[in-house]
């Protein structure tokens, strides 16, 4: 199996989350591993699985993560399990009515940016899904990296 794991991040947490799952996944496939800006057409050649990731920003993907799923050419992801997942605070921890009404309505980054796998012709492989960061610039919560990795290993099935 050939995996590909696309990831943006601003503070490292993202990045830490995606790499968690590419170890995680490197036992039964053959991973990369890299940031959105890196990514290559050449990249998605072949590929099984595509894991996509993004600091919530907003309650959205960050600009590159969302340019870089609408530049994917149309039909591209055909027959790749594909999966996205989001970093986030603790909207319960913060307290504030405002944002918790807030994201009701606007959610995380994770369920766009899976709408946008799938749009590409991608099989959603696991359900969207956030990882807890405790403050803005992180730490991760303890425990999501493990998460993280488990999350991963029902990506290939
Ligand atoms: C400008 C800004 C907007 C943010 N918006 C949200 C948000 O809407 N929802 C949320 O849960 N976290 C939000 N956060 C917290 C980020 O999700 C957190 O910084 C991110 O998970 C850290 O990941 P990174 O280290 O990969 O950048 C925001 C942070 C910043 C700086």
């Amino acid at each position: 199996m050939k995996a590909l794991m696309v990831y943006d991040s601003v503070f490292g947490n993202t990045e830490q989350v995606a790499q968690a799952m590419g170890d995680a996944l490197g036992s039964q496939a053959e991973v990369q591993t890299l940031r959105v800006n890196d990514v290559k057409p050449e990249h998605l050649a072949g590929l099984d699985a595509l894991v996509v990731g993004s600091p919530t920003r907003a309650f959205s993907p960050t600009p590159a993560i969302k340019s870089w799923l609408r530049g994917l050419p149309a039909k591209s992801l055909q027959g790749v399990r594909v999966a996205a997942f989001d970093t986030r605070v603790d909207v319960a921890e913060v307290g504030s009515a405002i944002l918790t009404f807030m994201v009701s309505i606007f959610g995380y980054a994770a369920k766009p940016i899976g709408k946008g796998l799938v749009r590409k012709g991608g099989e959603l492989a696991m359900p969207p899904e956030g990882f807890i960061v405790g403050d803005t610039e992180g730490p991760l919560k303890e425990g999501e990296l493990d998460r993280a990795a488990d999350w991963a290993r029902g990506i290939a099935g």
